[in-house]
């Protein structure tokens, strides 16, 4: 047991060890007797502040729910409680299992098609589930269907939406309006579609960036989440206090993850927020306080913990806290899976879940089953009646709220509204807002229109960059420009706006010109990512790739003056980056429109600003790669063309939080390190698993062989040749979950040089390895060798690729050479 503040009981001298037992019983005690200190995960809700959900509840509504209630048959009612997603469900499967909801998590595409199917294949799924819902067969009450997806920058998930800035840009605009009306265009691009519930606003305080999530969040300061809070599902779902109230609502939002998502000790994903009940209160609840009183109609639960207790099954916050106290009426959502996380649960079966509020279980795959088992537990009175029909009455509530029952749509089928010249000047208008001047030392910015300009960096001309993740895909990886319509990269803008005022541009990625520059645009920053994928150990940008920093380098060595544009998902140390730019521009992941850039950066032919910068930081910047830094940017700072300050040269000492970089441990304990990450590409989804004891010690990985998918482990360039000399291998720990049903193969990449390489063939191991039991795979280097990669230069020491079902867990993946149990692999067959 872990000492509380109350009773702390600590070794001392032998003298005192009469006194000491005494207080150690004491200790044991204390918990037992209810005095003392409370349980670990136990809220208190007369401690927390109101709240009340606005226009939710009405007396004719609620006698039509009645009625309907008393009309439903038992399977109609646990149908409701449960959402599928539409990989795993066929819309003939709601005549045998009436559920209540469907989603597209962030790696499925539209029936028939894949994620960049065009906007119409998404408007033809929801209508083939909803009509199957709606049909009138004997003995069943149709009831309209629920159709969630994370439009959590737009529509993201569908090609041709307007791609708003990540919520961390729009927290640098401080500007709760703006957020509203972004909020009225994605629920109208998202009607478009069919589609009437969004997952998001994301009311995430982050305290460490070190989180995968960071740019989920608008701020790390709880005032502004909670103007934004409220702003945002105004928005999206409409004005409460309006004409209709929320009748007739756009589409229900979603108050997200609810509890404590950002404030995981070291900012891990899924983590644990071991904060006092007081902290909780007043860091991470302050966005639901206003969004509830906004009418929010939904709120999903965190995978995350407080105090060593799994939101999922925490009845004391989802029911005596969230619809007690806080006077929530909507309805309780979990997370993709995130019942199964509970103790003596999987994802089929978990009464804990749904006893301790969860009104609706995300159960994406095991729905089935978990219809099942539910139905089962209500019979036998495992869970109670009167819970299951508070739950159901509260998804009715939101369905006849939204005005599902009377189904006039008048957005639905308005694919014109997509990408609209309106919408996306409202997105110019948001990344104008969200950019960050955080250097303009003799005043290089704004540029001239008419100069010469050198446009460089790998993420100039690249829409993919700009938008992050969640955006196609659930890791937003693997996006070329031409995946996207209606969008203009970085590049696109800053030529339009220099040669429309007589200048000129060369875009040049590796930064090489024809002609001098009179100044160069960089754009550079992190690669997309998605939840855990993107946790980093380090805050410091890259701390063993050098290339971007050469090439700002390399510039200023030539006298050409030199803006960074700097892309990321969360501030990082960046000071070396800093003192090799003249001006350094924070843009976040603005989304898809890049003219918003050339907006601000560039000025008219004389070089006056065409728009001020007026965005300011809403995460501190950092000192130093360490997690607790003191600012070197506070919160709210932000340089505007008036401002004279000259920012001295910045220590290049990246401080105590720098992950060494001796290490050739790709994946330790499923935690990749600050400098490898994940990369996935196609229909293949990746989730935290416990690997025995291990809280969340193993990365599972599901092909569902619809198609080609891969997934990689990717980072520095590393020369690997006298390791495969010496004998050594690739290591690889790891669990079957279900055997490949195609031809898997395992390589390594290492960019063009690797493009012609066959790989290895698994398949056969992997078929022949018994499922469920953890063991390890030792492969010879040489043989990546012999079947065609090159070591010499290995950006990728863990790729695996295959185009049929696949169930496979990692723990761990590294180097080894001890050659004890090495294998040799077979080239895969080349005409893949
Ligand atoms: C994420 C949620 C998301 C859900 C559905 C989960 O993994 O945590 O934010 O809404 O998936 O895609
Ligand atoms: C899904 C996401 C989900 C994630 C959870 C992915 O495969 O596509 O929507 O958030 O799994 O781990």
């Amino acid at each position: 047991m872990r000492a509380t503040p109350v009773c702390r009981c600590e070794q001392g001298s032998p003298a005192r060890s009469a006194l000491l037992a005494l207080l150690a019983l004491l200790c044991a005690l204390l918990p037992m007797s209810g005095l003392g200190a409370a349980p670990r995960g136990l809220a208190h809700p007369q401690l927390w502040p109101r709240a009340h959900s606005v226009g939710l509840i009405d007396a004719p509504s609620e006698g039509f729910i009645s009625d309907l209630l008393a009309r439903m048959s038992l399977e109609e009612k646990v149908g409701q409680v449960i959402q599928a997603d539409i990989a795993s469900i066929k819309p003939d499967d709601l005549r045998r299992y009436p559920l209540g909801a469907i989603l597209a998590g962030g790696n499925t595409p539209p029936l028939g098609g894949d994620e960049r199917a065009p906007a119409r294949a998404w408007l033809e799924t929801a209508r083939a589930f909803r009509e199957i819902a709606l049909e009138q067969r004997p003995g069943h009450v149709p009831i309209p269907l629920l159709f969630g997806i994370d439009a959590v920058h737009g529509n993201s998930h569908v090609s041709g939406a307007t791609l708003f800035p990540h919520n961390i840009g729009l927290g640098a605009t401080h500007d709760p309006d703006l957020i509203r009306r972004i909020g009225e265009a994605t629920a109208q691009e998202t009607l478009a579609v069919g589609i009437d519930w969004i997952f998001a606003p994301t009311l995430a305080v982050p305290q460490d960036v070190r989180w995968g999530r960071s740019y989920e969040g608008y701020s790390q300061d709880p005032a502004l989440v909670r103007r934004y809070a409220g702003a945002m599902v105004r928005g999206l779902q409409g004005d409460p206090q309006g004409a209709q109230g929320v009748t007739n609502a756009r589409v229900a939002a979603t108050a997200k993850h609810f509890l404590g998502d950002g404030g995981t000790t070291g900012g891990v994903d899924q983590g644990d927020t071991q904060v006092s009940e007081q902290q909780l209160i007043r860091t991470h609840a302050q966005g639901y306080l206003s969004a509830i009183d906004a009418g929010v109609m939904t709120v999903m639960v965190s995978y995350s913990s407080w105090q060593g207790h799994k939101m999922h099954g925490n009845q004391s916050l989802l029911t005596g806290v969230l619809k007690g106290r806080l006077g929530f009426d909507g309805f309780v959502v979990g997370d993709w899976n995130g019942h199964g996380q509970l103790e003596g649960c999987s994802g089929s079966t978990c009464p804990a879940a749904f006893n301790a509020g969860i009104d609706m279980f995300m159960a994406p795959e095991s729905w089935r089953e978990l219809f099942d088992n539910t139905l089962a537990q209500l019979r036998s009175g495992l869970i109670p009646m009167a819970r299951l029909d508070d739950a159901v009455r509260r998804i009715l509530r939101v369905k006849v709220k939204l005005g599902l029952f009377e189904r006039e749509r008048p957005w639905e089928g308005r694919l014109d509204l997509l990408g609209s010249n309106e919408h996306r000047a409202l997105a110019r208008e948001a990344v104008r807002k969200s950019l960050v001047l955080l250097k303009n030392n003799a005043h290089v910015l704004p540029m001239r229109a008419s100069a010469h300009v050198l446009i460089a960096g790998t993420a100039a001309d690249d829409i993919g960059r700009q938008c992050g993740g969640w955006t196609l895909s659930w890791q937003g990886t693997g996006n070329r420009n031409s995946d996207f319509p209606h969008a203009e990269s970085i590049y696109a803008g800053l030529a339009a706006a220099i040669e429309a005022g007589g200048g000129s541009v060369e875009l040049q990625a590796d930064g090489r010109y024809a002609r001098t520059p009179d100044v160069a645009v960089i754009v550079y920053g992190e690669r997309p990512y998605a939840e855990f994928a993107g946790d980093r150990h380090t805050l410091a940008y890259q701390p063993d790739d050098p290339r971007d920093l050469d090439l700002l380098r390399r510039l200023k060595a030539a006298h050409v003056p030199v803006v960074s544009v700097f892309l990321s998902g969360r501030p990082l140390w960046v000071n070396p980056q800093i003192n090799a730019s003249d001006a350094f521009v924070a843009a976040w992941l603005p989304g898809s429109e890049g003219a918003g850039l050339a907006d601000v950066l560039v000025g008219d032919a004389s070089g006056a600003p065409r728009h001020d910068f007026s965005g300011t930081l809403s995460f501190t910047w950092p000192s130093s790669a360490a997690s607790a830094a003191r600012p070197l940017f506070p919160l709210g700072y932000g340089l505007r063309y008036t401002d004279h300050a000259v920012l001295a040269r910045l220590p290049e000492h990246a401080g105590p939080g720098v992950v060494a970089s001796d290490s050739d441990d790709f994946l330790l304990a499923a935690r990749t390190s600050g400098r490898w990450s994940f990369v996935l590409d196609g229909a293949v989804r990746m989730r935290a698993v416990d690997a025995g004891a291990v809280q969340e010690g193993g990365r599972q990985f599901l092909w569902s062989g619809d198609k080609a998918a891969s997934i990689a482990i990717a980072g520095p360039s590393l020369d690997l040749r006298s390791a495969a000399e010496q004998g050594g291998s690739l290591l690889i720990e790891y669990r079957l979950d279900a055997p490949p049903a195609a031809p898997l193969v395992l390589t390594m990449g290492c960019g063009v040089r690797c493009e012609q390489a066959a790989g290895l063939d698994v398949s056969e191991v992997l078929q022949r390895a018994p499922s469920g039991v953890w063991q390890s795979l030792k492969v010879r280097l040489s043989s990546f060798a012999a079947a065609g990669v090159d070591l010499s230069a290995v950006q990728e020491p863990l790729v695996l690729r295959g185009g049929g079902a696949l169930g496979l867990t990692l723990k761990s993946v590294r180097l080894s050479n001890d050659a004890t149990g090495a294998i040799t692999l077979p080239p895969a067959a080349q005409n893949r």
